[in-house]
């Protein structure tokens, strides 16, 4: 297992390229399977999440070439094509593989095991299973937990409250929704990323999407409901993926700290149900530019250029958490920068992400000098703190990796993380990234 060493930074500048974008790559692949035809994906991300949903698709039967590490041709075979595994459909360490895969499986008429690494078998899966079954699939849990088995579906629509704000068992129930019998419709207690809605849409198939407060009036614990009909996706000759917002948000934020910094970032996802980070930078001083909108697939992108500007505390809860969901362990390290009392609340769901990213967050950042406390459901921070450079661990999490680079950066002396590897599951190559703006990081 590699590890990092950082040296204080120096100003970042210019302008590096931006991985695509993770969620969007795991979809198109996806839909681009279940699709009738082939579609072409460009900017896809090469990263091991998304490579792990390339592997499960080829062994469920689908053709996928490989023009280059980002351009894919991928063979739909329509919602029925797909054939039996040989053996378990190994996730890896991918949630939304296995829960997008899991509303595929669901609807299939064939046996299927979705596994996954140590990391992911802990994770929550019941979340899953629950309201698939309600929809009539045999599908079974391992006590909530991976491995997953699916023996066919029958499946019916289903009108269901989700009681987390989660994109993956939205998404996988808006999948099992296109081979249900009558409508599914979905209610979530706070938006969350809609690319599965947007990629449906640019695909031909009907998704409504109705906030609660113009469909009878406020609910309790909802804020809007999606409704899909049964429909065979139709294949796009170009799925687009943007750069990813939440690796560039490790970026934009060095950058927003490192006195001198002035980057651009061309062609990033601004989704708006991704976009939270921006935004609490935004409210928190920074000065982010955002030019040439246009849009792909119904998938908005920017150019966003930041320079370094000194950071006022913050307060971030409620709507939006799922907004930013995966930038929350980053912007606890940015509050250790700015001057006040940051709360990040609402957010007990970083507990079941890839780690406990609340304790791992403020262990590590601790190390360092941060001043930072875990709630049950986020962190309290205080700043300005000077950080200190530290030998720190990153629990075998991308995001907190790259978190914990970007405090080796801002720290006097070296940092060393420990356990670097998984920063390969959403950014590959992002230490030649930080060296090509003028890091010092091997
Ligand atoms: C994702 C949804 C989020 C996010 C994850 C990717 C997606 O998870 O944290 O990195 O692509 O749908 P939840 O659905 O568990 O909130």
């Amino acid at each position: 297992m590699s590890h990092l060493t950082i040296r204080p930074g120096r100003s970042l500048r210019g302008q590096p390229a931006v991985p695509g974008d993770k969620s969007i790559s795991h979809r198109a692949l996806l839909l681009g399977a279940l699709a009738s035809g082939t579609s072409r994906i460009s900017g896809f991300l090469p990263s091991e999440d998304c490579r792990a949903t390339l592997h499960c698709l080829r062994a469920l039967g689908i053709g996928i070439e490989e023009t280059n590490a980002t351009t894919l041709l991928v063979q739909g075979r329509g919602l029925w094509g797909f054939s039996a595994p040989a053996e378990p459909l190994n996730c890896g360490g991918s949630g939304t593989t296995m829960r997008l895969l899991s509303g595929i499986l669901a609807g299939q008429s064939m046996t299927a095991v979705l596994s996954g690494n140590t990391q992911l078998s802990r994770r929550p899966m019941a979340r899953i299973v629950d309201p698939l079954r309600l929809m009539g699939a045999k599908a079974a849990d391992t006590e909530g937990h991976a491995p997953l088995i699916f023996e066919g579906g029958g499946l019916r629509g289903l009108d269901y409250t989700l009681p987390m704000a989660s994109a993956q068992v939205k998404s996988a129930l808006l999948l099992a929704g296109l081979y249900a019998t009558g409508s599914t419709t979905v209610r979530e207690p706070a938006p969350s990323r809609d690319h599965t809605e947007r990629m449906l849409r640019a695909m031909g198939c009907q998704v409504q999407v109705v906030a609660a407060a113009d469909d009878g009036g406020p609910q309790e614990g909802v804020a809007n409901s999606i409704t899909v009909l049964p429909c065979q996706p139709s294949s796009l000759p170009e799925i687009v993926v943007p750069g990813d917002v939440s690796s560039a948000a490790f970026l934009l934020s060095a950058a927003v700290l490192l006195a001198g910094s002035d980057i651009s970032l061309v062609g990033v996802g601004v989704n708006p149900t991704r976009s939270g980070a921006l935004d609490v930078l935004r409210a928190m001083g920074a000065r982010i530019r955002m030019d040439h909108r246009r849009e792909n697939g119904g998938e908005p992108a920017a150019d966003l250029s930041v320079q370094a500007a000194g950071l006022r505390a913050t307060e971030i809860g409620g709507d939006l958490i799922p907004r930013l969901i995966d930038e929350l362990p980053l912007l606890a390290l940015v509050a250790t920068q700015a001057q006040g009392v940051t709360l990040i609340r609402d957010a007990a769901e970083l507990r079941v992400t890839e780690t406990d990213r609340i304790d791992g967050t403020v262990a590590e950042l601790r190390k360092m000098g941060a001043e930072i406390d875990a709630r049950p459901d986020g962190f309290v921070i205080r700043g300005p703190t000077p950080l200190a450079g530290a030998t720190v661990h990153s629990h075998g999490d991308h995001r907190l990796a790259m978190t914990l680079a970007v405090a080796g950066l801002l720290a006097s002396g070296e940092t060393r993380v420990l356990d670097a590897d998984c920063i390969s599951d959403s950014f590959p190559g992002f230490a030649p990234t930080l060296r090509q703006l003028g890091a010092e990081v091997r």
